[in-house]
């Protein structure tokens, strides 16, 4: 399964290319069936880029032109290291209080690709991307994934996990993908 990484910003795989979306307009018919989320990539997405907040990604099929099957906004972030400590098998001199991270803000599937592993394969190109050629330290994904029991088998059929269980009854659960897992070559 050839891979070419095409800088720094994209990513391709398989007729498929995740890269840092330039041309917003592209977004503007993107339907993943949820309201808040077509609102956010279609209106808010590039306001989150100006105010330097998230960058975001699309994944697009490398014949059919810009229009994303899947959509997802990424932001830095820092991870608490104690609900981790005894999880990610560091080294005691490296128990730093917070560990590199960098969050899901935002994802989404184009409805009409939903339920046919389009996700898991957006999924599996960002955890490769952020195994390769980093700028920085970046030892976790995080999502504060929707509490909707469809959403969090979705994240832990996909090597997601919770920090905690403070956030059972809130509207959405912090979630966790330990990058050093990764097998490099997938
Ligand atoms: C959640 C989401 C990202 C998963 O992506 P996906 O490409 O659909 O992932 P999968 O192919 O692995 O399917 C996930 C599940 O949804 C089901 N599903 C999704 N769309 C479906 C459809 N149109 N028909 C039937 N089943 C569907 C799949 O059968 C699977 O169910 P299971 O957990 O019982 O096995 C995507 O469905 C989505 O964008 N939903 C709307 C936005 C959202 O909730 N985002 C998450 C915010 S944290």
């Amino acid at each position: 399964m050839p891979d070419s990484n095409n800088g720094r910003n994209s990513l391709s795989r398989d007729g498929w290319t995740l890269a840092k979306v330039e041309d917003f307009s592209a977004l503007a018919s993107f339907d993943c069936g949820d309201a808040d989320l077509n609102e956010f990539f279609r209106r808010d997405a590039l306001a989150h880029r100006k105010e330097l907040l998230a960058e975001t990604y699309s994944l697009c099929e490398d014949t059919a032109g810009p229009y994303p099957v899947a959509l997802m906004s990424l932001a830095n972030d820092a991870a608490l290291l104690k609900p981790l400590k005894d999880r990610l098998d560091l080294p005691p001199e490296k128990q730093y209080p917070a560990r590199p991270a960098v969050k899901i803000a935002r994802f989404a599937v184009h409805r009409d690709f939903q339920g046919r592993n389009t996700g898991p394969f957006a999924l599996n190109m960002l955890k490769y991307f952020f195994r390769t050629d980093n700028r920085t330290g970046c030892r976790l994904i995080t999502v504060d994934a929707y509490n909707r029991e469809p959403v969090l088998r979705f994240y832990g059929r996909n090597g997601f996990q919770f920090f905690h269980d403070k956030d059972a009854n809130r509207q959405t659960r912090v979630m966790y993908f330990d990058l050093k897992r990764l097998a490099l070559g997938l």
